[in-house]
Order: structure tokens, then sequence, then C-alpha cells
């Protein structure tokens, strides 16, 4: 079992897609683990983002994603992280396939609606920056009808 982070990034908050968003990682069989609404503050976008800091848009990258409030999601499942990135899409939404969320909902490389954990490594480093608390540990009962225990 894999947890994964999930940002709804401001663009998605703006534009009433919170549900929508939750609603395909809900409705793929990802168990929520964690949720919480927040502006993020510069320290932790920073460190969030620090893979991208030498980049020219990091800077507008920074200002984008504390323009308003985000949503984070913990979300897990077997193979989450990987899981979940097919179901965000490429990164810029006008060439992400139909079907995806940024493929479905955006136009932009930037506004791009979600944040996904990119690999093992750091979705457990951004898991500890978003959820500094953990994140929670129950059963949910549907979860016997999602995955095939003979796999
Ligand atoms: P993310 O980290 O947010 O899940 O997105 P990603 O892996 O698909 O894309 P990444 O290359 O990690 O870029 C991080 C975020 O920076 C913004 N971006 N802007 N203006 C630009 O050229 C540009 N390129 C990337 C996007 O918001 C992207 O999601
Ligand atoms: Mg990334």
């Amino acid at each position: 079992m894999e947890t994964t982070l999930i940002l709804v990034k401001p663009d998605g908050v703006q534009r009433g897609l919170i549900g929508s968003v939750i609603n395909r990682f809900e409705a793929k069989g990802l168990q929520l683990v964690g949720l919480k609404m927040l502006n993020a503050p510069r320290e932790l976008l920073e460190k969030h983002y620090a893979v991208h800091s030498e980049r020219p848009f990091f800077g507008s990258l920074l200002e984008f994603m504390s323009s308003g409030p985000v949503v984070a999601l913990a979300l897990k499942g077997e193979g989450a992280i990987s899981v979940a990135r097919k179901l965000i899409g490429a990164t810029n939404g006008a060439e992400a396939e139909a079907g995806t969320i940024r493929g479905d909902y955006g136009m932009s490389k930037s506004f791009n609606m979600v944040h996904g954990s990119d690999s093992a490594e750091n979705a457990e480093m951004e898991l500890g920056l978003w959820f500094e608390d953990g994140t929670l540990d129950y059963e949910l009962n549907g979860l016997r009808w999602v995955y095939d225990p003979s796999e």
C-alpha cells in the first residue's frame, strides 16, 4: 500500500471544482486518509517545490500557489502514486488526455488544477510537509469490492 499527496491548486478551488477532483480519486477506489484546506505558507511551498527552485517559473509558481486556498488530500491504495498521476494527466491541460483531470478541466500549463506526488520518496517528504500530524488509519468497507483478493 502507498499513500500519495494530492493538492487541489488555487485555480481548482476558485473554479468550484474541489468536489469534482475529490470524486475522481474516490470513485477510482483510492482511500481518503487526510483532507485539509489551507492558505499554504510560503515556506511550505518553497520546500514542496524545492526541486524546481532553479527553474525560471519558480517565482510565478509560488505566487500562484499562494494566491488562494488549496486543498490537500492524502490518498492510499495499491500503487496510489502512479495511479493518481495517471488520473491527473500531463502537466499541460491543453495536451493532457481527455478523461484525465487536467485533460477534462484545464487549458493551461501552470494553472493545472492538481498536484500529485511523483515518487515514493517525494510522497513521503510531501506528506510530512502537508500532514505533519500524520494521516488516518481506518477500515473502509467498500475496499473489499475494489481489490480482488485473488489477484
Ligand atoms: P505537479 O508537480 O504540480 O504535480 O505537476 P507536474 O509534476 O505535472 O509538473 P512539474 O514539472 O513538476 O511542474 C510543477 C508545476 O509548475 C508549474 N509549471 N509551470 N510556466 C511553466 O512553464 C510551468 N511549468 C510547470 C505547473 O503548475 C506544474 O504543475
Ligand atoms: Mg511535479
